[in-house]
């Protein structure tokens, strides 16, 4: 595996720090006994992160996954819910949260369709975003790196479903992924 990755770009070690960032940043934003918090994993990407954000997120949550049809390889494929495990979210305060925003694709469909819930309110945490390629208007309210344009493995990250067993992020070597 380890042999597979060119370079390493997010120690987990660095990984880790930011996190906890993070997570301090939810949940200032999340303080207060009225918070009705449900955390959307959007599988299986986020596994890893959301493992280790909730962790340190002292704010009482329900978990409710979301897994999407990956459109990658697919010409321009349809976006389908292949697992809804939302329910019913009204009056809740959703904050989905994803490995990466890449195209911006499955975020924005993902808002449209909760948002269509009647939450309290509705978030989003990306632990990566790539900022050349994701969409201006497209808010994320928390995002852990902007990285450069390449395609990235590990901490949850796949290329063909492997890879999300390696503890820090890297780039995959270009002959892999052609
Ligand atoms: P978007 O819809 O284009 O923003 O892409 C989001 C989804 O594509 C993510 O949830 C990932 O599953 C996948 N993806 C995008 N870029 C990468 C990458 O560099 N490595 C691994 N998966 C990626
Ligand atoms: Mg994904």
């Amino acid at each position: 595996m380890e042999g597979d990755i060119d370079r390493i770009l997010l120690t987990s070690t660095q990984i880790h720090a930011r996190v906890r960032e993070v997570a301090a940043e939810i949940a200032e934003t999340y303080r207060g006994d009225e918070t009705e918090l449900t955390i959307v994993p959007v599988l299986s990407g986020s596994i890893i992160f959301v493992a280790d954000l909730i962790r340190e997120l002292p704010v009482k949550m329900k978990i409710a996954m979301l897994q999407l049809s990956s459109y990658r390889g697919d010409t321009r494929g349809e976006l389908r819910t292949l697992l809804d495990l939302v329910g019913d979210v009204s009056g809740r305060d959703v904050l989905v949260v994803d490995d990466i925003l890449d195209s911006g694709q499955t975020i924005r469909h993902i808002k449209e369709d909760i948002e269509t819930k009647n939450p309290r309110s509705l978030r989003t945490a990306v632990l990566l975003r790539k900022p050349d390629r994701a969409p201006a208007d497209l808010h994320v309210d928390f995002v852990g790196f902007d990285i450069e344009d390449s395609f990235v493995v590990g901490y949850g990250l796949d290329y063909d479903d492997h890879y999300r067993n390696y503890p820090h992020i890297g780039v995959l070597k270009p002959d892999l992924t052609n």
